[in-house]
C-alpha cells in the first residue's frame, strides 16, 4: 500500500469509533470504497469476508490482504439474489456492491438494478436472521436533478424513471424503500448513507467504470488532455475518501444512526470548469477538450449535511484542494 493510502487509513482509525473482534461482511469489498473499508477492519483486528464479482473493482485492490487469516474473499455475483452457503454470524453487513459510474449506467443498467434490488433483499434477510447491523450506501442520484440545492434528506427527488441513469437512480431509491419496508415488516437495524461524489485512491478510471476526478488525473498524467462536458457550469461537492470512510464508520457504529438516513459530501460546491482548471494547475501542461453534456447530467449537486453533523458530529477534515493533491500523488504513482 502506498504512503497516501496508508496515512489515510491511519487517519480514519484515529478519528473513528473503536471496533475490534467483530465479524464483518463487505459486498463490493474489492471496489474503491469497499477495499479501504476492508483495510480498516483488518487493521483494527476484525474478521472480514468480502464478496465481489470484480465487475468494477479489480482484484489488485485487495490482493495485499490475501495471506491474512482474518480476511476471506469469495468471488460472488449478487445479481442472482443469492448469498453463498455456509456464511453466518456477522455483526455488520456493508452492502457496497453496485457498479455506479455514468459510463456503466448505459452498459450495465439491468445488472445495476438487479444488484441493488435482489442483492439488497437477500442481504436484508440475512441481516434479520443473523441480527446484523445493515449498512447501505445510497447516492445523491436518488435526488435526480434537484430543484432544491443544497439538498436536504427530506427532498423527494426530481428523477427520470426512463433515462440513461434511471436503473441506478431508481435502483438506489427502490433499495432504500425495501430497507424501510423490511424493517417495518420484519425488523432490521439499518443505516443508510447517501454519498455525493466521493474521490480518492483506488477509484476506477477509464471507460466504463471511471469517475471524473480519477479519469482526469490519469488522463492529465498519461495524455496531457482532459475532457470537460458541457459549459462546465454544472457543480458538484466532492468528498475525499478518508472523510467518506469516517462517515461510513460513524453511521454504521454509532447507535444514534440506527434506522436513519444521512447525506454525506463535500462542503464546497465547485463548478466542473473550475475543477478542470485545478487539475491543469496541478500538472501544468494539460489541454482541456470540450464535449457536449451527456443526457440527464445533473445541473447542480451539493448536499445539505446538517443532519450528519448534528446527529453524529461528523465534519469533513480534508479540503477539496488537499484531497485533490493527495489523489494526484496516488494516481501519479499507481494509476
Ligand atoms: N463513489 C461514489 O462517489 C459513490 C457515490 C454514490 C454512491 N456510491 C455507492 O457506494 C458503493 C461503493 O461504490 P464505489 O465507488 O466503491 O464503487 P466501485 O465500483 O469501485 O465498487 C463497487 C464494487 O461492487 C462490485 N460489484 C458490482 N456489482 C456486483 C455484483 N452483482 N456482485 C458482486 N459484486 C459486485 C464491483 O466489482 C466493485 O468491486 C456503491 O454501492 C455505489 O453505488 C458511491
Amino acid at each position: 500500500m502506498n504512503r497516501i493510502l496508508r496515512e489515510d487509513i491511519e487517519n480514519v482509525i484515529k478519528n473513528s469509533p473503536e471496533i475490534s473482534s467483530k465479524k464483518i461482511l463487505i459486498t463490493g469489498g474489492a471496489g474503491f470504497i469497499g477495499s479501504s473499508l476492508c483495510d480498516f477492519f483488518i487493521k483494527t483486528g476484525n474478521e472480514v469476508v468480502c464478496l465481489d464479482n470484480f465487475s468494477s473493482g479489480p482484484p489488485r485492490n485487495i490482493e495485499h490482504l490475501a495471506g491474512n487469516s482474518n480476511f476471506k474473499l469469495i468471488k460472488w455475483d449478487l445479481r442472482s439474489g443469492k448469498i453463498p452457503e455456509g456464511l453466518s454470524g456477522f455483526d455488520i453487513i456493508y452492502h457496497l456492491a453496485s457498479v455506479n459510474a455514468p459510463g456503466a449506467f448505459l452498459k450495465y443498467g439491468v445488472d445495476i438494478f438487479l444488484t441493488n434490488i435482489l442483492g439488497t433483499h437477500a442481504l436484508l434477510k440475512k441481516a434479520h436472521e443473523w441480527n446484523s447491523t445493515f449498512f447501505f450506501p445510497s447516492s445523491s442520484e436518488i435526488y435526480g436533478d434537484p430543484t432544491v440545492v443544497p439538498t436536504p434528506e427530506t427532498y423527494r427527488g426530481n428523477v427520470s424513471c426512463t433515462g440513461p441513469r434511471s436503473t441506478y437512480d431508481e435502483g438506489k431509491r427502490a433499495a432504500e424503500a425495501i430497507i424501510h419496508a423490511f424493517d417495518r415488516q420484519h425488523g432490521v437495524d439499518f443505516r443508510i448513507l447517501r454519498f455525493f461524489n466521493i474521490f480518492g485512491p483506488r477509484q476506477s478510471f477509464g471507460y466504463p467504470h471511471g469517475k471524473v476526478i480519477a479519469n482526469w488525473l490519469v488522463n492529465a498524467k498519461k495524455e496531457k488532455k482532459i475532457t470537460l462536458y458541457g459549459n462546465g457550469k454544472q457543480t458538484r461537492a466532492f468528498l475525499y475518501l478518508s472523510d467518506a470512510l469516517r462517515g461510513v464508520l460513524d453511521v454504521s457504529l454509532k447507535k444514534e444512526a440506527s434506522r436513519q438516513f444521512f447525506n454525506i459530501g463535500g462542503s464546497e460546491e465547485v463548478a466542473m470548469k473550475d475543477v478542470a482548471e485545478k487539475i491543469v494547475g496541478l500538472f501544468g501542461d494539460v489541454e482541456i477538450e470540450h464535449k457536449p453534456l451527456p443526457k440527464d447530467d445533473p445541473n447542480r449537486r451539493c448536499p445539505d449535511t446538517t443532519k450528519i453533523r448534528e446527529t453524529l458530529g461528523w465534519e469533513p477534515k480534508i479540503s477539496f484542494d488537499e484531497g485533490l493533491k493527495r489523489a494526484k500523488e496516488w494516481f501519479v504513482e499507481e494509476g
